[in-house]
């Protein structure tokens, strides 16, 4: 098995890259051995798992051990009132919401009524309908209306929506922050053709845009934990307000 990566110049393109050289790793197994040996997926983990799978919809919900990790992270911060953008069927909201103490608060926002009303149910089901509250609709119109409410900063910030207007979602995650105030971005990877200055798909070029201006903002801290697995090569970026 010959597991050398050329160097960059050899490598035409992330869109032309071997897989194959990646070598014969057991990365999957290795997300099931972790997942197996440290994750508890309790009924509501479970149920909100079978109702995302059997509504037919795209497979983008964090994993197991990524919902896991948002629960430590969120315990890590001591977290009562945490922000998510992008509910999706509401599996991520279910693992963040259970890291709350009991007078916790999660608001979590998703676009599409179809998602929402899915995660809703899940929500329900899962006994978190008094901590977590749905605003359905687009978040560049629901984040305004959230700012004229005067909120508490949040403890945490968990984005996982539409990747195009990902940085307009850290400019406005920062208005809701405090010092030490927790950011976590899914998806900053994207298999790698984050390293392709030229694509032009609009989710990618989102969070190339993202990880500059994170990278560049002295309002944060911030770094890219890079994952390989299930959810095939992707990674968080995780930034601490200064
Ligand atoms: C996509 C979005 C996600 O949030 C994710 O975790 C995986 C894929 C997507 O839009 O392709
Ligand atoms: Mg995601």
């Amino acid at each position: 098995m010959n597991n050398t990566i050329p160097p960059a110049k050899d490598r035409p393109s992330p869109l032309d890259y071997d897989p194959a050289l990646s070598g014969n790793y057991p990365f999957l197994a290795v997300d099931h051995y972790i997942n197996d040996l440290f994750v508890p997926e309790d009924d509501a983990v479970k149920t909100a798992t079978a109702a995302i799978e059997a509504a037919g919809i795209p497979d983008a919900s964090i994993t197991s051990n990524q919902g896991f990790f948002l629960q430590l992270l969120a315990r890590l911060v001591r977290a009562n009132r945490i922000l998510e953008l992008g509910t999706f069927g509401g599996y991520s909201t279910i693992w963040l919401a259970k890291s709350l103490p009991g007078k916790g608060r999660l608001i979590t926002m998703e676009f599409n009524p179809v998602h929402a009303a899915l995660a809703a149910t899940n929500i329900k089901a899962a006994g978190l309908d008094d901590i977590v509250e749905i605003r359905i609709g687009r978040a560049l119109d629901l984040l305004p209306a959230l700012q004229q409410e005067s909120p508490e900063p949040f403890d945490m910030i968990f984005i996982d929506a539409d990747k195009p207007p990902y940085t307009e979602y850290f400019q406005w995650a920062l208005q809701f922050s405090r010092p030490g105030t927790l950011l976590i971005f899914d998806n900053v990877i994207r298999e790698g053709l984050i390293l392709d200055p030229h694509i032009t798909d609009e989710a990618v070029k989102g969070v190339q845009r993202l990880n500059k201006a994170l990278a560049s903002d002295p309002a944060v801290m911030a770094t890219i934990i890079p994952s390989i697995g299930l959810k095939k090569f992707d990674g968080m970026a995780i930034a601490v307000v200064k």
